[in-house]
């Protein structure tokens, strides 16, 4: 919705809707919470099928707007909504996820958001998610391909609502099953540019990818290893784990794509029946993540009109049908695309400590199988100790352009779990402050003084 129509939906919703709040009215939503824009990018104008957004300007910039970094967040799933990120873990305001039952939902401000001096653009992808809309099941992309088509077609007209967008750093950040997205998206973006004119060209400088599934035939085979010296498993139980590992391994080299997904969640439900934990997610929770509360708080009529979305969509944080038809891309590896990356902009890898799905261990594992000419002085660089503050944050290890941060009591959605420490990591990657600097590097000027533009996308 265009701005106008945006403030007066606002002015509508503020005149109309609060008589005394019980817990069956719809909840408080502040007029500070809502997003500075929300809408729909088409990705294909015949059809109607178009990505929804949540775009927040950042709350105290520190430098000017046409110049102030801008990160793009793609939920995992596959099928999950960037909602779920937004009101659950990253966002300006959230749900009250630590209430008592009776107590009714509410927003509250996230002192830790990745909008405090940045730019945060949320979108539900591919369409099908969220608040998205595929008009068919059969344009629901079904490989990374045709899920970066959409995604460039959304960036790009989401960058020109706006001239001030043209020039700002770009960095696509995302969770999980978006260690897909955020390769497949970054890898299309560099090489697309060369091919456009300057100013369709997509200005992106880095890529971060938290608790992520990017080699899934690397990754699936750590499980076992993982729990066992975790002390969740004992050996006997480590080699069933393996055995089912091995399994799934030999359908990918088949590329039998739907088999291997589905024996890697005979992978993972294996070890929950094995450790009984109440999450994969995190090893420490007695509950899992309280998720369901961002459904609820997105199916109140008034939510929906303020961000932008009609009345009678129906809101799912997972959408099941997209998780259906991208199925078979799961177990598909994007780690070259990842080589091509490091090569030509930044990356950045963060894990909790807690994740047993997507978490340390596994992303160790095919980290150092990365095809770049750097990766052994990478893996002998000192791993440094992160403070924030004067407190144990985590630990970064970083060579040029890579850098990977174990975050201390995190689990799969970090950004909930350790929300300060999140946007601290966030802003100084960005900013390449503190041991997210060069530091002593012996290139540090030569790094300085050439942008990453220098690569030949700029
Ligand atoms: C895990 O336990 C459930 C419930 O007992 C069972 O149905 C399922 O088959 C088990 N999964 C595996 C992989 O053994
Ligand atoms: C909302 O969606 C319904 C059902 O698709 C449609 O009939 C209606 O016109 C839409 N309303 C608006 C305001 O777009």
């Amino acid at each position: 919705m265009d701005s106008a129509n945006f403030l007066l939906s606002v002015f509508f919703f503020f005149f109309t809707s609060f008589p005394s709040p019980s817990t069956s009215s719809p909840p408080f939503f502040p007029p500070e919470a809502l997003p500075t824009k929300s809408g729909y990018l088409p990705v294909n104008p015949t059809t109607g099928s178009a990505i929804y957004f949540a775009f927040y300007e950042a709350q105290t910039p520190i430098s000017p707007i046409s110049k102030t970094p801008l990160l793009i967040w793609l939920q995992g799933g596959p099928g999950c909504s960037s909602m779920v990120g937004n009101f659950f873990e990253l966002g300006p305001w959230r749900v009250n996820f630590n209430k008592q039952k009776t107590e009714p939902i509410s927003l509250i401000p996230n002192p830790g958001s990745w909008n405090r001096i940045f730019g945060l653009l949320f979108l539900d992808n591919p369409i099908g998610t969220g608040f998205s809309i595929a008009t068919t099941k059969d344009e629901i992309p079904k490989n990374q391909y045709s899920v970066s088509r959409h995604l460039f077609t959304a960036i790009s007209s989401f960058i020109e609502l706006n001239s001030a967008f043209k020039n700002r750093p770009i960095y696509i950040t995302g969770e999980s099953y978006a260690g897909k997205y955020v390769p497949s998206i970054g890898y299309y973006i560099l090489k697309k540019n060369p091919r456009l004119p300057y100013d369709k060209r997509v200005n992106l400088v880095g890529v971060a990818i938290g608790d992520g599934l990017t080699d899934p035939i690397t990754q699936v085979a750590t499980h076992g290893l993982n729990a066992f010296y975790s002390g969740l498993i004992n050996e006997k139980q480590k080699e069933e784990m393996e055995v089912a590992q091995v399994e799934t391994v030999e359908l990918i080299k088949l590329g039998k794509w739907s088999e291997a997904t589905n024996a890697r969640f005979k992978v993972l439900d294996l070890l929950k029946n094995m450790t009984g934990l109440a999450t994969l997610y995190d090893y420490t929770r007695k509950s899992p993540y309280n998720t369901d509360l961002v459904d609820e708080f997105l199916s109140f009529k008034k939510v929906k009109r303020v961000l932008g979305v009609n009345e009678s969509m129906v809101f799912e944080g997972c959408s099941d049908v997209v998780g259906e038809v991208l199925n078979d891309d799961v177990m598909k590896s994007v780690r070259y695309k990842v080589d091509f990356l490091v090569k030509n902009s930044k990356v950045l890898l963060y894990q909790g400590q807690y994740d047993l799905r997507d978490g340390v261990v596994s992303t160790e594992a095919w980290l150092k199988k990365l095809k770049w000419e750097e990766i052994e002085n990478y893996l002998g660089v000192e791993r440094k100790i992160w403070r924030v503050g004067d407190e144990l944050a985590g630990y970064v290890q970083k060579w040029k352009s890579l850098t990977n941060v174990v975050v201390l009591g995190a689990g799969h959605l970090l950004p909930t779990d350790q929300t300060l420490n999140s946007q601290a990591m966030i802003e100084d990657w960005v900013l390449e402050k503190g041991v997210f600097s060069d530091g002593d590097d012996d290139d540090a000027q030569v790094k300085k003084a050439s942008s990453f533009n220098d690569f030949g996308l700029w």
